[in-house]
């Protein structure tokens, strides 16, 4: 039996320490996907891979774990090169903006990497090639020569994305060699009808081409015991899902090279013009990165056993970091695994999938232009709404309502009621603790139990509930306040009214910290409206953090209402851009048959100028113009009334056709046509010359 003793309460605690010590990792390796650096990052972005990651790490380094957060861009890889080809400007032109710009949207939302390099660095140039050749050496490729489409005018071999053709499944004309986007469709380039080359239009013809294959089927056997197996409870079903279904449709030796001269080349004799597949080079980016910035300790982050090793990643992702990538760290053989990648589903927007290519999303560089110094705002949102188990939709009506309710009238509302009152009623300094009565004793009990609930929460990748309960501090804080109603009580017992300010302070002192992984400027905001340190996970939520007298800082508001105006604004913007591509999707309609040059000439164009306008009685379209044409003025009816208000016309010049048969309209008889351009959407633009001229100029 154990007896109570000092002696024996030492040993268990020495004893918890011991296991506690036994199962916490040594220290962390934390990714974050490398962002492709051909456009800038969005929301969804952030939402599925950025603001997790980040939260963990913030969590992580409070608890005082050791941790190192990598990321950097993704320079490689076909796009870029298409997107380089399309602005008439280089790849590295290309990867040079974008990589500034991705790199300044994190900062600006307070991602905290402790490195973020980039792909195109000498040092990842040299670490992924020593890799490729390692492998190499120790005979893990399998060579393979096949034949693949290469285009005879530009001299090269055509990457999946660089040949267009008709789609067997659907017959859309616009497919891909990888995929028919139309009906979405996996597809090789040889299955392709009619396949073209996107860059010079040419047919192209197939060749003979080496690569270097990874034979992934021989390590079925290996990946079915260590993620079907052995990651079957702790791994998010997402992922485990994909993987096994990936594993179980059979795993086939996959190709690590390409054909292109943008990349990091092959380093084996006899491979010119060939360089490593950007979804080869990428991931090794994550090590190349941790040895550029940490050239002494990188290694312990990626060899040594008690590293555990986390990827945070979009489910776009999931193969590559559950399947290719530890294929190739296992055939390294020097390296750790990943322990878990919890990686999350997509974020819609306003109900439509995000699109760069349809400008369809939320920038973040463009946010905060629009919300300067909100970035917790969005932050806060992402991650209440995140998409962890399933695809979520961001809606500005949404991001408006949580930050009107639960930013400014639940968390803001509580902690500057505490504070202000504290300044109305004790001058700022925090009171006495006086007796508790059993609403305090039970407030501290609930406020101790919070940094284990959210920090296992966090542990566990459960970011949208960790945050909740967060806001769950909050609401136990304003429920404290609503039940004892320190406004009142002061006018009948001061002592009880500090210690009820007492206990609200202590709350608001523990939602410091708490907050810090989620809203890291709000946190500091609240720490510094309390006038302590941010401190840490394992010291927050004790009843004692703010001693009696201490000084408060002037009270301030963390958030701000959002009105109506300022998200009609956002969903404004979003409702152009649904025109936009409409318009632009419209299709041109196709050419007219030829006409005589004969036939042509007999027509007989003028330019006029419109002095007199007015709307047709009784007729919505019509509109009875009066055009000086030089040596005559003419009546026209024209049927453009829904597009333009009679007054804006007078004084314009116009495009007429004046020897149209006259006709009779409503009772008036017009004589000629005006020109006019027809938009996608049926709205006409007026036909002028680019200067004025003279009136009755002939067009020809
Ligand atoms: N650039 C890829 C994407 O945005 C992610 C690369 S992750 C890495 O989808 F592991 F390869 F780096
Ligand atoms: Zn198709």
């Amino acid at each position: 039996m154990l007896v109570r003793s000092p002696e024996n309460a030492a040993i268990i605690y020495l004893q918890f320490l011991l296991f506690y010590m036994s199962v916490l990792p040594e220290r962390y390796t934390v990714t974050a996907a490398l962002p492709y650096a051909n456009g800038p990052v969005h929301i969804g972005h952030l939402a599925g891979v950025y603001l997790p990651a980040d939260i963990y790490v913030r969590y992580l380094r409070s608890a005082g774990r050791d941790v190192k957060f990598i990321c950097g861009s993704d320079e490689h890889g076909v796009p870029i090169t298409i997107r380089a080809q399309k602005e008439g400007v280089t790849p590295q032109q290309v990867v040079d903006k974008y990589h500034a710009l991705i790199r300044d949207s994190f900062k600006d939302f307070n991602v905290s990497f402790d490195v973020y390099s980039r792909t195109s660095s000498a040092t990842h140039a040299e670490v992924s090639s020593g890799f490729f050749t390692k492998l190499n050496d120790a005979g893990q490729f399998i060579e393979q020569t096949t034949q693949q489409y290469f285009d005879e005018k530009a001299q090269q071999f055509l990457a999946d994305r660089y040949i267009v053709g008709t789609c067997p499944n659907c017959g859309n004309e616009n497919a891909y060699g990888d995929q028919c986007e139309r009906c979405g469709t996996s597809l090789s380039p040889t299955e392709l009808i009619n396949p073209r080359s996107m860059l010079s239009g040419a047919q192209p013809v197939l060749r003979d081409t080496k690569h270097w294959f990874l034979p992934l089927d021989q390590y079925e056997p290996w990946l079915r015991e260590w993620i079907i197996e052995g990651h079957k409870s702790d791994w998010k079903t997402n992922v485990y899902g994909q993987c096994k279904s990936w594993i179980d449709q059979g795993l086939h030796p996959r190709a690590v090279t390409r054909d292109l001269d943008w990349g990091v080349p092959v380093p084996v004799p006899g491979a010119e013009g060939k360089v490593l597949y950007v979804w080869f080079d990428a991931p090794i980016g994550y090590i190349s990165a941790t040895k550029e910035a940490f050239p002494h300790e990188w290694e312990l982050y990626w060899k040594d056993a008690g590293s555990k090793l986390v990827h945070f990643i979009g489910k776009d992702n999931i193969v590559f970091h559950c399947i290719i990538f530890p294929v190739m760290l296992k055939a390294h053989g020097e390296f750790i695994l990943p322990d878990n990648v919890p990686a999350n589903e997509f974020l819609n927007l306003e109900g439509d999938k995000i699109s760069t290519s349809r400008n369809w999303a939320v920038w973040l560089h463009e946010y905060l232009a629009d919300f300067p110094g909100q970035a917790d705002v969005l932050r806060y949102v992402l991650c209440a709404n995140a998409p962890e188990t399933k695809d979520n939709d961001f809606t500005w009506k949404d991001f408006q309502a949580r930050n009107n309710n639960e930013l400014v009238a639940t968390l803001g509302n509580f902690v500057n009621r505490a504070a202000v009152l504290t300044h109305k009623f004790f001058e700022g300094k925090v009171p006495e603790l006086g007796e508790l009565t059993p609403i305090e004793q039970d407030a501290f009990a609930q406020l101790s139990e919070f940094p284990a609930k959210v920090g296992e929460l966090i542990e566990n990748y459960r970011f949208r509930d960790a945050l909740a309960e967060v806001i769950n501090l909050a609401r136990l804080g304003n429920k404290y306040l609503a039940e004892t109603q320190p406004w009142h009580l002061i006018k009948t017992d001061a002592v009880r009214t500090g210690t009820v300010l007492n206990v609200s302070l202590q709350i608001a002192a523990a939602l410091a910290p708490l907050l810090e992984p989620f809203l890291p400027e709000s946190a500091q905001k609240l720490a510094a409206m309390l006038n302590i340190e941010l401190g840490n996970w394992t010291s927050a939520g004790r009843p004692d953090a703010l001693a009696a007298g201490h000084q408060l800082q002037e009270a301030a508001l963390l958030f701000a209402k959002i009105e109506d105006a300022v998200v009609e604004t956002q969903v404004q913007k979003l409702l152009d851009t649904k025109k936009e591509n409409q318009l632009a999707n419209t299709p041109v309609t196709p050419a007219k048959d030829d006409v005589s040059f004969d036939d042509f000439g007999q027509m007989d164009l003028r330019i006029g100028t419109i002095t007199a306008a007015e709307k047709v009685a009784k007729t919505k379209k019509l509109l009875k113009l009066t055009v000086d044409l030089g040596l005559e003025e003419r009546t026209i009816v024209s049927g453009i009334a829904e597009y333009f208000i009679p007054e804006a016309l007078i004084g314009q010049q116009v495009q007429v056709l004046l020897n149209l048969a006259p006709r009779e309209i409503k009772g008036i008889k017009s004589q000629g046509m005006l020109l006019m351009a027809e938009n996608a959407d049926g709205s006409l633009a007026l036909m002028q010359p680019s200067v004025p001229v003279r009136n009755g100029s002939s067009v020809a």
